[in-house]
């Protein structure tokens, strides 16, 4: 690309693919980040959306429907298989969302505290424009999961009507902490998951038979642990099999690179700019005048040692942030066939809060295209950014559960913790629309991404938003003749 007065290039990656036992961890550097607002409009009235429509989620109307009037909901995936298809079981579509109680006395900013699994099904030919989801409750008995409180995962479903949730076990140690949300002890988080069983009729779909075990902990060598940084990230497991490495099971989640909080060196090569670029950056000054190397976002990489998926060991990151930004949540592969070719698209959420000093992007979901699992991945768009909710990206960042310039746009935190299902399309909750806090399902949306180049498509709904939860299935499994 040519490039833009005043910026850098981005870094050069050559989406060559590893073996994912591989020591190669692929860098979003700050010269691919630095290309968010590049691609921005430096001259917006203070205010306005700032960044490209192509990447630009539509506005969510501010009458938004409530999904449920009981439970607040947000993180949200479907009934999968291990290749990502959405699964129709006997007739009904079947989805698990974080849920909290919208009537216990604390409010949407505490959910993490306070957050369960729950599920929704509805009927597989329901009209997505006017068929509510059905609550089922909480997935899981009171009490019998591994930690205090359930985070973000995934569920399978697999062979003999069984199913493996795959979640963030995260224990609380301080009551208060959980009722006025953080600062206290720092918790302790687990990779865990629990094989049940699911059952269906006419009247719905229930589950039972819980059994969880401990998969993953931690290590402190390739993923930072409590002991090192109380806000250390370990959540949100996605398990899929490649079929490049057939029979093998492997599982992306959040991690941050291993070492203690503050000891983070940047490199030359988080940092990533061309040799000889007028716009580059000297490490050394990053190491000495920003902080930036308090943000170590890491994407990591596990792998199945037994066929019941019950012990696991880690492998390098696949994806590191050193220096850019310090999460980067619920990461999801996605292969796509592109010219005969497997093309594997690496997709996770991020926060403006979270970016590294000199660094600015919105919330929203970022992408990354590589051949393999493990790859030199390139960043989608040469930033990396593929869907941000409306943002005046000219003004300081601001945080969803902070104080919230009065200048900028309202609907900078109007979705988060985007979901990308087979079609494009994005599912994701809403969060904050003008002011008005959401707990419920934003309209879906769709993207249109090939070669590394995302687009949102404004022919898809209503001028781009489709229903409100839309989560379609794509594959059917059992119907006994119900549908
Ligand atoms: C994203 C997230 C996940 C985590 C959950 C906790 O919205 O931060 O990373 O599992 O929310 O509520």
């Amino acid at each position: 690309p040519a490039p833009t007065p005043g910026f850098p290039l981005p870094t050069v990656h050559t989406q060559e693919a590893f073996d994912p036992a591989a020591n190669f961890t692929s860098k979003w550097t700050r010269a691919d980040a630095k290309q968010i607002m590049a691609q921005s409009n430096p001259n917006v009235t203070p205010g306005q959306n700032s960044m490209s429509p192509n990447v630009t989620m539509p506005e969510i109307p501010k009458d938004f429907p409530a999904m449920n009037d009981d439970v607040w909901v947000w993180d949200t995936w479907s009934l999968t298989d291990q290749n990502a298809n959405q699964i129709s079981y006997k007739g009904w579509d079947v989805i698990f969302s974080l849920v909290a109680d919208r009537h216990a006395g604390y409010g949407f900013d505490q959910r993490h505290w306070n957050a369960r699994i729950g599920y929704f099904f509805r009927k597989t030919n329901a009209d997505p424009a006017k068929d509510k989801w059905n609550y089922g409750g909480h997935l899981f008995l009171d009490n019998t999961s591994i930690g205090n409180t359930e985070w973000s995962g995934s569920t399978r479903l697999m062979q003999g009507d069984h199913v493996n949730v795959f979640y963030t076990a995260t224990t609380f140690y301080d009551r208060a902490e959980r009722n006025a949300g953080g600062g206290g002890i720092a918790p302790d988080a687990v990779i865990a998951k629990a094989l049940g069983n699911i059952h269906a009729d006419k009247n719905g779909v229930t589950f039972d038979g819980f059994q969880h075990t401990k998969l993953l902990e931690p290590d402190g060598k390739l993923y930072q642990n409590k002991a090192q940084n109380a806000g250390f990230a370990f959540r949100d497991p996605y398990t899929f099999e490649d079929p490049a490495h057939p029979g093998q099971t492997f599982m992306v989640f959040e991690g941050n690179t291993a070492g203690n909080r503050g000891a983070y060196k940047c490199t030359d090569s988080d940092l990533g700019y061309r040799p000889g670029d007028p716009h580059a950056e000297n490490t050394n000054t990053v190491n000495t005048t920003t902080g930036s190397w308090f943000q170590t976002a890491s994407v990591g990489l596990a792998v199945a040692d037994n066929k019941d998926l019950t012990q696991w060991h880690f492998l390098p990151p696949i994806l590191s942030a050193n220096c850019v930004n310090d999460q980067t949540e619920r990461p999801q592969i996605f292969i796509q066939n592109e010219n005969g070719q497997n093309k594997y698209y690496l997709f996770t959420i991020s926060h403006q809060f979270t970016y590294a000093d000199g660094m600015r992007g919105p919330d929203g979901v970022y992408g990354f295209v590589g051949n393999g699992v493990r790859s030199d991945f390139q960043p989608v768009n040469n930033s990396g950014l593929a869907l941000g909710s409306p943002t005046d990206l000219n003004l300081a960042a601001n945080n969803p559960s902070g104080n919230q310039s009065a200048q900028q746009n309202g609907r900078q935190f109007q979705a988060y913790s985007h979901y990308v299902q087979p079609g494009g399309l994005v599912q994701s909750f809403i969060d904050n629309v003008d002011g008005v806090r959401g707990g419920s399902l934003s309209p879906t949306v769709k993207i249109n991404f090939a070669g590394g180049v995302t687009q949102v498509d404004r022919s898809f709904g209503k001028n781009g938003l489709g229903p409100f939860g839309y989560l379609p299935t794509n594959v059917r499994v059992g119907g006994e003749g119900l549908y």
